[in-house]
């Protein structure tokens, strides 16, 4: 395949930037009294707003022209049919096979895994009930008050996140837990507040080899068995979710209790799998199903929608037009509703686990830029920190602002002030403030010339500053579903135009690699060679902590 590069689509896209790069958005809203109505998609309980983008027709229209270039109707349809996409790995990738609910097979090497997903389902459910009514006791017949899941990244953030957006549907007797860090303090202070005799831990690791995971896992291990003294009792208090049996059996958790997940579900693309557990034990499997059921919704559309109505994809390809053309490095997520906190990190997961890449499926190097730096917070408290450099700093930088719209809940009033800061924010970064309306402002407000002069280019904001604004009816399981398989398949689609691997992770393995021999070393063995800087600091802390 020919390099990014050197399409016919991009090279017109990049002569429609270079008459783009100076057009305002002020502008294009002039020119078009029904932009906003004109750049609007709504796919099942979401909304999208991508009106105060940089774009005309003309550049959706040339990016609709890339995207078939690069061939994306077939590498959907590839992914959705179980073709190994994931080439470094040999793996399909099918974590749209999880949330498939309709009867249809999905096959990998001729088989079909849907029987195997419905199982583990059910497994899942049955589980999840008798935990939840309570029928399912401790080694001294105490019903679970507190569920530990001990897991990292793929095996803990959206099963994480899903859980805190979804706390008006949890049940009130489970305290949900969620350690990743292997610090030790994180664990410690779980285990402070929590009981042998009432607690489940899920340890929950795809590989069941990694470090942080098993560390936290046997702990917590030791924690429980100091109290119940007899290894016997684990079987109650202990489950596992991994792809991998044998170590799950090594741990010494009996496979009864094992939840299975398969090599074609990356960690990141995990929690409608049984990494889910914790989702579907703390909101019950009717929420678990919605859940599957909004991201159903979104696969559905994503397949069979034009790429003129396409959701995820016109999400992906106005993101590809910043990060190409116009140079930017970063992506911001700002949700709105607090309990979506935990929305930017895991989407910053999703996106640049999947996207940081530098080279080509045919192992070329890239000689473009890839994956953005995802970052964000929740956006009302972004705007009293971080917001002024969106406004007023040279960098741009795109931003999804999420919110929902039902005012449902005990304060009704404090969400109009919520949503009215949303559209505020989106509409000062497209329209901005000129020096003459700065100016014209300090008139009126009584100010002398000298000072107009002196402090009015400090109140200019230069605006054109794009924004899209998504919005959920409610938070919901089945909303949250289809936003969580949206960024998925936006992702997807940017991995198919810069021609990269989505679905591998070579990147985080030297870190760890160099940290097994460097624990080695902070424990008093032999100090192999390092950079003096290494040395220098492995030293230290020896000298600190080894005397
Ligand atoms: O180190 C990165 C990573 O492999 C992620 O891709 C993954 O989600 C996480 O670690 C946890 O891995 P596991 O589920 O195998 O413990």
């Amino acid at each position: 395949m020919k390099s990014l590069t050197h399409l016919e689509s991009y090279k017109a896209l990049h002569r429609h930037f270079m008459a783009m790069k100076d057009v305002h958005m002020r502008d294009l809203f002039k020119e078009n009294g029904v932009r906003g109505i004109e750049y609007f998609l709504q796919i099942g309980d979401l909304k999208l707003d991508y009106s105060k983008n940089r774009i005309t027709n003309d550049t959706l229209n040339l990016l609709f022209d890339l995207a078939r270039e690069c061939d994306l109707k077939a590498k959907i349809t590839a992914m959705f049919e179980g073709e190994k996409i994931n080439t470094t790995e040999n793996r399909a990738v099918l974590h749209t096979a999880l949330r498939n609910r309709a009867n249809s097979s999905v096959k990998v090497d001729g088989i079909d895994v849907m029987p195997n997903v419905r199982e583990v389902l059910q497994k899942m459910q049955k589980f999840s009930d008798s935990l939840r009514v309570g029928s399912w006791l401790g080694y001294t017949k105490q019903i679970i008050t507190d569920v530990v899941n001990i897991g990292i990244g793929g095996s803990d953030l959206g099963a994480l996140m899903v859980c805190k957006a979804l706390k008006n549907f949890g049940h009130p007797r489970l305290n949900m837990h969620f350690v990743s860090n292997v610090d030790g303090i994180e664990l410690q202070g779980v285990l402070q507040k929590i009981h042998p005799e009432t607690t489940l831990f899920i340890v929950a690791s795809k590989t069941f080899s990694t470090q942080e995971t098993l560390t936290n896992a046997f702990t917590a291990r030791k924690w429980f068995l100091d109290y119940a003294l007899n290894e016997k009792y684990i079987a109650k208090h202990f489950v596992a979710v991994s792809t991998n049996k044998e170590a799950v059996r090594e741990f010494g958790i009996d496979l009864e209790n094992m939840f299975e997940f398969w090599n074609w579900v990356g960690g990141r693309y995990s929690l409608w799998s049984a990494i889910g557990l914790p989702i579907m034990i703390y909101l019950g499997k009717e929420n678990f199903l919605s859940l599957l059921e909004g991201a159903y919704l979104m696969d559905k559309h994503f397949c069979n929608a034009p790429f003129e109505k396409n959701m995820p994809v016109i999400m992906a390809l106005v993101g590809i037009w910043y990060i190409n053309f116009f140079g930017a490095g970063s992506h911001i997520i700002a949700p709105y509703d607090s309990v979506l906190r935990y929305l930017p990190k895991f989407i910053q997961q999703l996106d640049m686990e999947s996207n940081g890449k530098q080279v080509r499926k045919d192992g070329k190097r890239i000689d473009y830029d890839t994956g953005p730096i995802i970052w964000g917070d929740t956006g009302i408290n972004a705007q009293h920190a971080f917001f002024q450099l969106l406004h007023q700093g040279t960098h741009l930088s795109p931003i999804d602002l999420i919110a929902s719209l039902s005012k449902r809940g005990s304060l009704p009033e404090h969400h109009e002030i919520l949503l009215s800061n949303v559209f505020a924010q989106a509409e000062a970064f497209m329209c901005g403030k000129t020096l003459e309306e700065a100016q014209a402002e300090m008139f009126n407000e009584g100010f002398s010339e000298d000072e107009i002069q002196r402090l009015a280019p400090h109140r200019v904001f230069s605006g054109n500053r794009p924004s899209n604004i998504l919005l959920l009816d409610e938070i919901c399981p089945r909303s949250i579903g289809s936003l969580v398989a949206l960024y998925e398949h936006k992702i997807f689609v940017q991995g198919i135009i810069w021609d990269i691997n989505s679905f591998d992770q070579w990147g985080v393995e030297l870190g760890k690699e160099l940290a097994k021999t460097i624990l080695s070393e902070l424990k008093g063995g032999k100090i192999q060679e390092h950079d003096s800087s290494t040395k220098h600091l492995i030293q230290i802390y020896r000298q600190f902590n080894l005397n």
